[in-house]
């Protein structure tokens, strides 16, 4: 029914106690100091949490995290598979009883902790995102913060839950609407965002009063872990927030079968998605799905060319192109095509590829081989097309997963890299003509998650922003994640909406109380 996770795109005290100066970091950390730091910390967890309880597999297996810029084995974590999943279903199912039913504001507090602590904390977590997942230093703490502020946000929600009143159709009855947590949820993440995609599911979840199962990525587990003892830490009590990974396949069913799950919650590949909406089926559950895009990224001939650099730049290589808003496309305009295109291929030329804790590095490895031979093979079928590349185009000298940031000139939408999220620091261009046909380009695909325009005519941003069939949408601006803003897709991209008030309705059940004899 759910076959392996396709990984995507698919924790201690603060930087002064564990004394490393930021600088001397940036000047060669190997794998070993920073993980005997993060250990001296207490953050380096490896079991799993059920129940409140830091467990071993059943069977004692375990799997290696590696470093992907170094290929450095940083630890062995407990392989789990169906009879630790179920012990993590009942865990969840019998806290719930407790947890749903303290009040908002005591939920709230016990969430305001957590976000304090992960602030706290940090330098040590950006250590380990970058550790793990190989996002630049940097951008690993700015992640921290991203994924802090769903919790924050939501210990703020927990206690804005409404419910209504109704006015009556008939004189002694009175109807209510009460808003009551789905249950118990099981949350799938990726390994982009370590720990983002974990907090954006967890924060409302638990502000509603729904307990979690979570099954982070294998190849990212320990950041998960870090922030599930900082959650302990916190307050949140045993049980409510359960951590398990290793068989990916085997997590996934059971969190599928079991009839006490009642929510899935899901970020990862199109693919995998579909077979977990199926698979939930069975069993009737509420599903939320943030999967896939192929955002296209368009440049008007009367935009701003810094604004449209600066942003083109940024959301293509976020996190060397591997987030799902990263511009799949960059369709350019022809009266600025020349101009934007050189830009833009000198400033790429230009980005700094190295080991995240490298001073200046803003383009880390890749997630692993498979994502370098994706992006190779797409290449490889736009040049049979006729497409031409302006810059990289190969691996980075530096080896490993290192890819060279490339662009691409002279693509066309019917090219695999244009209909494909190509998940890596490719950027292909694409030259129009004219407004209705830059729309039709963009449409013209099975996803829709986020989009991007570059104008200044405030009557064309109306406009195209209305046209477009995605539920992101950014005007002059490549940076759009927020916690306080719905995020989420049309089309294949996806099922609900992540953050921001809209966020905490995927884990509500709406119930209608009719009262009678109230004359
Ligand atoms: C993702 O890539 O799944 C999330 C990106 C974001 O939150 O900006």
């Amino acid at each position: 029914m759910f076959t392996r996770i396709i990984h995507r795109a698919t924790k201690i005290h603060n930087h002064h106690s564990l004394n490393i100066p930021r600088r001397q970091m940036s000047m060669g950390t190997t794998t070993e100091t920073v993980v005997s730091r993060l250990k001296s910390c207490g953050l380096l967890q490896t079991k799993g949490l059920i129940g409140g309880k830091w467990t071993d597999a059943s069977d004692g297996r375990t799997f290696q995290v590696n470093n992907p810029a170094t290929g450095d084995v940083i630890a062995s974590v407990a392989c789990m598979g169906e009879k630790e999943a179920k012990d993590a279903i009942s865990s969840a199912y019998h806290a719930f009883g407790h947890w749903s039913k303290l009040t908002a504001a005591d939920r709230s507090s016990r969430l305001r902790n957590w976000y304090n602590l992960l602030i706290q904390h940090k330098e040590e977590l950006g250590q380990l995102i970058t550790l793990e997942q190989g996002k630049p230093l940097k951008e690993a703490i700015g992640e921290v913060g991203y994924g802090a502020s769903f919790i924050e946000f939501y210990a703020e929600e927990a206690k804005r839950v409404y419910g209504d009143v109704i006015p009556s159709t008939l004189p002694d009855r009175r109807l209510f609407v009460l808003k009551q947590p789905v249950g118990v949820v099981g949350a799938i993440t990726p390994w982009n965002f370590p720990l983002a995609m974990i907090t954006r599911k967890v924060g409302p979840a638990l502000a509603c009063g729904c307990t979690v199962v979570v099954k982070p990525s294998e190849f990212t587990p320990l950041t998960a872990l870090a922030a599930a003892e900082l959650a302990l830490q916190s307050g949140i009590p045993p049980g409510v927030l359960n951590v398990v990974m290793g068989d990916a396949t085997k997590i996934g069913n059971s969190l599928l079968e079991s009839p006490q799950v009642r929510k899935i919650t899901f970020t990862g590949s199109t693919a995998v998605g579909k077979k977990l909406m199926a698979g939930a089926a069975e069993t009737v559950k509420k599903v939320s799905l943030e999967l896939g895009g192929n955002a296209p990224c368009i440049v008007f001939d009367d935009a701003d060319l810094e604004v449209a650099l600066k942003g083109s730049l940024a959301t293509k290589f976020r996190n060397s192109g591997q987030t799902c808003v990263c511009a799949n496309r960059i369709l350019v305009q022809e009266g600025i095509y020349e101009k934007f295109t050189s830009a833009f291929s000198n400033a790429v030329q230009n980005l700094k590829v190295g080991d995240g804790f490298t001073e200046g590095v803003v383009q880390g490895p890749l997630i692993n081989e498979a994502a370098v031979q994706k992006a190779d093979s797409f290449i490889q079928d736009a040049i049979s097309k006729g497409a031409k590349v302006l810059v990289g185009g190969k691996r980075h000298s530096l080896g490993f997963t290192f890819y060279e940031p490339t662009v691409i000139s002279d693509v066309t939408n019917e090219m695999l890299i244009a209909r494909q999220e190509v998940f890596g620091p490719v950027a292909p261009v694409i030259k129009f003509k004219t407004e209705e046909e830059a729309i039709q380009i963009a449409n013209d695909t099975n996803a829709g998650l986020a989009a991007y325009i570059f104008t200044n005519s405030i009557q064309r941003s109306w406009r195209v922003s209305e046209a477009l069939e995605y539920g992101i949408v950014g005007v002059n601006e490549g940076v759009v994640s927020t916690e306080v803003a719905p995020f989420g897709g049309y089309k294949q991209s996806g099922l609900g909406r992540e953050g921001s008030k809209y966020g905490l309705d995927e884990y509500l059940e709406i119930k209608y109380v009719c009262m009678g004899n109230m004359g």
